[in-house]
């Protein structure tokens, strides 16, 4: 079957997918959800199995809706870069935020909460209810412990980093355009996980391998 396929299919039923992007850009692999179908055990799987940062990437509609800024645009800080990185792209962050109804905000339940709240905003926006950043600040505040990211507007003719690579996948599979990711990474040298390490843990744990070459022939 055609891996690609394999992924929207899974991305249809709320299920996740391994995306590796590419060898000459930051070569890793993301766990990445449909950020509607993240529940309790699915950040278990992402901060123990993938181990990076856990964060949501939103279509820059529904990120305009809200006001969502990217970070390197919103801090007045000399620390603030918005040049390349060191693999070539700009960076997608936006603000990092917490729903009002968690606690600390770290906690597996607070942070699926927070995500699937995230997603649930980013569908009514995509459903057309007028929302704006007063709507998005009565149930988030900023800061807090998931990392917003804003894809970009051109989603892959723009940009083909794991924000984009998600989205894409979201919009394929009829999803709201929110799509959480979060690196894998080895626990034993800390370094990215090898596209080989990452294929086995996918190929055992049944979740579909795509890479960002398969994906941007296909939906971009
Ligand atoms: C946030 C990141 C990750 O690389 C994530 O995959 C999103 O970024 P990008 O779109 O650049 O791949 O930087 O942890
Ligand atoms: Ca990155
Ligand atoms: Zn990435």
């Amino acid at each position: 079957v055609d891996p690609v396929e394999e992924a929207i299919a899974a991305f249809r039923e709320g299920q996740p997918v391994c995306v590796h992007d590419f060898d000459d850009r930051e070569g890793e692999t993301d766990i990445i959800y449909p950020a509607g179908a993240v529940d309790v055990d699915a950040v278990e799987q992402l901060r123990n199995d993938a181990g990076g940062l856990v964060c949501v990437g939103l279509s820059g509609t529904v990120a305009d809706a809200a006001s969502l800024p990217f970070l390197s645009d919103a801090i007045d800080h000399p620390a603030s870069e918005t040049d390349h990185l060191a693999y070539g792209d700009r960076s997608s962050f936006s603000l990092t935020v917490n729903h009002r109804d968690t606690f600390t905000g770290i906690t597996d339940e607070d942070r699926s909460l927070t995500i699937t709240e995230v997603a649930e905003f980013a569908a009514a926006v995509e459903n057309g209810s007028p929302l704006d950043a007063e709507d998005f600040a009565s149930e988030f505040r900023a800061p807090g412990h998931v990392h917003l990211l804003r894809a970009a507007d051109g989603l892959l003719d723009e940009r083909q980093g794991h924000t984009e690579l998600g989205i894409a996948l979201a919009q394929a599979a009829d999803q709201p355009p929110a799509a959480v990711v979060c690196e894998m990474l080895d626990d034993d040298t800390g370094r990215a996980l090898s596209t080989a390490a990452a294929r086995e843990y996918a190929a055992t744990q049944g979740i579909p391998f795509v890479d960002g070459e398969g994906l941007v022939e296909r939906l971009g």
